[in-house]
């Protein structure tokens, strides 16, 4: 079982539309995926189709010590969700008392979802508890990286905390994506080249391109390759899913 999580504090990359398609593609790969969503934004839940405030999700995990594969709902044939929840935004500050709070997801996932292939954990635009938390749990991450101008910036102090995590034990493996590539501009492409240099091997070949019809998805709770299965945004995700299984892990 890899367990990644989508992790990039900037906002708006692609890290929900990332982890819902992928997710998808993986299991039109005949993988089973389990996908946690640990933004209390609950954007991924919707973008599954799931009112994220309708019930308990990873907040009576995390809150209220409930067990993690009893929030998992199934969401399609072979795909499981665990929506945040509408209490997740509390966190930060409800348990900030406990010397294990960086380490909750992580208790909460242990020895759970060993039937699955892939746990996707999609975080939030900000670098706290949250995010600390989705780190202690993986070994794995896929980081979005939008081809604009400030895309890189943030990226060096999320590489400085995967060392540190690292000094104390806790390797974390990164892996970059590109996304919403417009084909005709350069920067993209200048962005790439510059990550390349400084983390050869580990930017995935893959780009996904930006296309209205993954921006229309989230609104009808559809995947892009339930909403538009011949666009390009099924097809990017969908050599996405190939290239990352290929990868070789820690
Ligand atoms: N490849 C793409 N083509 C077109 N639109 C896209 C693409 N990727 C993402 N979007 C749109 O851009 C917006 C931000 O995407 P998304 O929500 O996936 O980013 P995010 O990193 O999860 O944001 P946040 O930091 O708020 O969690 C959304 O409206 C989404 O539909
Ligand atoms: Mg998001």
């Amino acid at each position: 079982m890899r367990t990644i999580a989508v992790i990039n504090q900037k906002g708006g990359v692609g890290k929900t539309t990332t982890t819902t398609n992928l997710a998808h593609a993986l299991v039109l790969n005949q993988h089973r995926v389990t996908v946690i969503d640990l933004d209390p934004q609950g954007h991924l839940s919707n973008s599954l189709g799931v009112n994220n405030l309708a019930q308990p999700g990873l907040d009576s995990v995390l809150l209220k010590g409930a067990p993690i594969e009893e929030c998992a709902i199934s969401v399609r044939p072979g795909l499981s969700l665990v929506p945040a929840g509408p209490e997740l935004g509390n966190l930060e500050s409800a348990s900030l008392k406990s010397p294990k709070r960086a380490t909750l997801l992580r208790d909460a996932m242990q020895d759970c979802f060993t039937d699955q292939d892939y746990v996707l954990i999609d975080c939030p635009p900000a670098s706290g508890l949250l995010v600390v938390n989705a780190l202690f749990s993986t070994h794995e991450t896929l980081i979005p990286v939008s081809g604009d101008y400030l895309s890189l910036q943030g990226l060096s102090y999320l590489i400085g905390t995967f060392k540190k995590f690292g000094q104390l034990g806790h390797k974390i493996q990164e892996w970059f994506v590109m996304t919403r590539i417009h084909s005709r501009r350069r920067l993209p492409a200048q962005v790439m080249q510059t990550l390349k240099q400084y983390f050869p091997d580990r930017v995935l070949a893959t780009r996904i391109r930006e296309v209205a019809a993954l921006a229309e998805c989230p609104g009808v709770g559809k995947t892009i390759f339930e909403y538009q299965q011949k666009s390009h945004g099924a097809s990017d995700y969908h050599a996405l899913a190939l290239d990352l299984a290929g990868r070789r892990t820690l």
